[in-house]
């Protein structure tokens, strides 16, 4: 039996695109595959961005934090599946959560095509459970934030040591082609770190932000704009690194 690939967002700094990217390669992946998407942030930003899809109902990930099957979280609309955070999430951070975590991925490995977890920018037992069960870790990096190769590499080392071993890619958000940053970002990456970073950098695009307040992803609510073809090229490549 071929089993899901497991796609997580890595970022310990803060808003750099984690939810944004997730949020929206889970919408085009589902085009064609069977996709979940499981919010392990108490913020629940991904939770709020595809409200307008799917609206959650009491259900959340709680349930498997405790143990229970996967289904008694899960939401799904076609090939999108989705559970949806909790803000006492926090109260699950025990070994005992994490071992419920990891078996529920593992579950869900076996009827998904894909799994993806958005997380919150704290390291957690929870985060470091869903980094060390990932075959691809997706790292944002703001590339107009002059902070954000500091931050890029900080990430880099740390999925080295928490999740050793498993395989990371460096996404570029938030990308503005004619800002001097965002061309030393993109000069850095295409010269260090080839084989690690995504070609196709997601722009910065007011639709991004717009379609978040409607619940929706962008690549739904605005297929034509810049970020959403970005994001549809963004997950072809991930379909042939995973
Ligand atoms: N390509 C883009 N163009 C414009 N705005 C964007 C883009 N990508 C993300 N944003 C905006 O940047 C902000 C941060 O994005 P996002 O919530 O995805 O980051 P995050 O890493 O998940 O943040 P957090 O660390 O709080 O979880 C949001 O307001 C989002 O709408
Ligand atoms: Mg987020």
């Amino acid at each position: 039996m071929v089993l899901g690939k497991v796609i997580v967002s890595a970022s310990t700094k803060g808003g750099t695109g984690k939810t944004t990217s997730m949020v929206n390669l889970a919408w085009c992946l589902s085009r064609k595959k069977k996709v979940v998407l499981i919010d392990l942030d108490l913020n629940k930003s991904a939770t709020l961005c595809v409200s307008g899809i799917i609206e959650a109902n009491g259900k959340d990930v709680t349930n498997i934090l405790n143990g229970n099957k996967y289904s008694s979280s899960l939401y799904s609309d076609g090939n999108f599946s989705f559970i949806p955070s909790n803000d006492r999430i926090f109260l699950y951070d025990s070994e005992k959560s994490a071992i419920n975590l990891k078996k529920s991925i593992d579950s869900l490995k076996s009827v998904y095509d894909y799994v993806l977890v958005d997380l919150h920018c704290n390291i957690t037992g929870l985060s470091i459970t869903a980094l060390k069960s990932a075959d691809l870790a997706i790292i944002p990096v703001s590339s107009s934030d002059p902070l954000a190769l500091a931050g890029a590499m900080r990430q880099e080392k740390l999925i080295k040591e928490v999740a050793e071993g498993v395989k990371y890619k460096f996404l570029l958000c938030r990308h503005q082609a004619r800002k001097t940053v965002s061309k030393q970002v993109v000069e850095y990456f295409s010269k260090e770190k080839k084989s690690t970073v995504i070609k196709t950098p997601a722009r910065e695009s007011v639709f991004a932000q717009k379609s978040s307040g409607l619940g929706l992803p962008c690549c739904l609510k605005y297929p034509k704009s810049t970020v959403a073809q970005d994001y549809k090229k963004i997950s072809k490549e991930i379909e042939r690194s995973v």
